[in-house]
């Protein structure tokens, strides 16, 4: 809201703004650490290695779970309470927050990620109040966590 107020009517976005979403960014990150978009993926072991006890051998397909990752109490306190502010700071410890998966083979649509959300949530929120016609949509996984009846409300302009 503060910068949309800084704005003048009909003035756009720029990079600047963007970068300055601070809080919006970290209630984004939030939700996706709660409801990752994508489960997790596949890697290959380069070498043989053991891990928890359990022996890997090169070769061997393993699955990185964005999830499981995500809801580690070592990592994330209270793991399943809604809470943007462990995002302030220098946020999560490296490779506990993984919802664009690590490394080389890291979502190279990130940043494009990021700045599609947070446009989005500055135009929804500015715009619009909203009311949802199904109270208590059930949310289905398939393959990702989406609303079953894939969300309908009723947005109201905020501006006359
Ligand atoms: C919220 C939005 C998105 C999420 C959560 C997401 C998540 C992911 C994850 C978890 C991976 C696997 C990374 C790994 O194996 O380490 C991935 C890979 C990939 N993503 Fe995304 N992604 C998003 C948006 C996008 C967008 C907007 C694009 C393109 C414009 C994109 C393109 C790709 C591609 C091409 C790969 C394969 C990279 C590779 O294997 O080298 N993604 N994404």
């Amino acid at each position: 809201m503060e910068i949309a107020k800084s704005k003048a009517e009909g003035e756009l976005l720029n990079w600047d703004d963007i970068q300055r979403m601070k809080y919006s960014w970290n209630v984004a990150c939030e939700v996706m650490r709660l409801a990752p978009p994508v489960q997790g993926a596949f890697r290959e072991a380069i070498n043989d290695f053991v891990y928890n006890g359990f022996s890997v051998p090169k070769g061997w397909k393993i699955y990185w779970s964005t999830h499981s990752t995500h809801r580690n109490p070592e990592f994330f306190p209270e793991p399943l309470k809604f809470d943007p502010s462990r995002f302030e700071g220098s946020g999560p410890a490296p490779y506990t927050f993984v919802p664009f998966g690590g490394g080389p083979r890291m979502c190279p649509g990130k940043e494009y990620a990021r700045l599609e959300i947070l446009m989005f949530m500055h135009h929804l929120v500015w715009r619009f109040k909203w009311k949802k016609n199904i109270p208590d949509e059930k949310i289905i996984v398939d393959p990702l966590p989406k609303p079953e009846k894939c969300l309908p409300i009723l947005l109201f302009p905020r501006k006359a």
